[in-house]
């Protein structure tokens, strides 16, 4: 099983100065619930800009001597990536960013999405290819929380989406 989990807000950002434009606790402490004990797929930036990485991390980069932490491998495209975190047999997470959205979404069963219904300032934006419109909701909840840098209360509408015949990534 692969999915993607991401959170984006109204206006369609996702990240700026390679963090969240978003300071909300709940929904970080939501996506660490999901993604425990999964094999993770995470774009280069994005990897650096955690403080922890879980065991069975693959980093998507073309930089052939990066170097990692421990339990982190390398790999050098999005479909290597999901195959060698298929091959751990644990779930698969595509945790971003942006750009490995974009090249992993064909691949993903679910993707689960928190539309934080606020704009923030940003400049990463969630890839307008991924065509989550035609995808099946499976579910949604909606939840109030207070964004620490604003002190507003805003809505997360959490979502998840279910593509019906997603593609496997080529072996090779
Ligand atoms: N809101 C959310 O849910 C969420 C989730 C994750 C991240 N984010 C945010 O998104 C932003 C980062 O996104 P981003 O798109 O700029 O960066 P990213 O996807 O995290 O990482 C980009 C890097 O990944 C590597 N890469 C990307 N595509 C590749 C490919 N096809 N083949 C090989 N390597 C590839 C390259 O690394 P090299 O340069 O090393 O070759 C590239 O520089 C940050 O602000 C982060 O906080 C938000």
């Amino acid at each position: 099983m692969i999915a993607a989990i991401g959170a984006v807000a109204a206006n369609g950002v996702l990240g700026l100065d390679n963090w969240l434009p978003w300071d909300i606790p709940e929904e970080l402490a939501w996506f660490e619930k999901q993604v425990a004990g999964a094999a993770l797929v995470i774009g280069r930036l994005t990897y650096e800009s955690m403080d922890a990485v879980p065991p069975d991390s693959f980093i998507v980069s073309r930089q052939a001597d990066l170097a990692l932490r421990p339990g982190c491998h390398r790999v050098s495209s999005v479909e290597e990536g999901l195959r060698r975190a298929l091959a751990t047999g644990k779930p698969v997470f595509v945790i971003g960013g942006a750009s490995i959205y974009a090249a992993a979404w064909p691949y993903c069963r679910y993707f689960y999405l928190t539309r934080i219904e606020r704009d923030f300032a940003g400049d990463t934006r969630f890839p307008e290819e991924i065509p989550l419109a035609s995808w099946q909701l499976r579910s949604e909840r909606v939840e109030h929380y207070r964004e620490r840098k604003t002190g507003i209360v805003v809505a997360c509408r959490f979502l998840q989406y279910e593509q019906a015949s997603p593609r496997l990534p080529n072996a090779g």
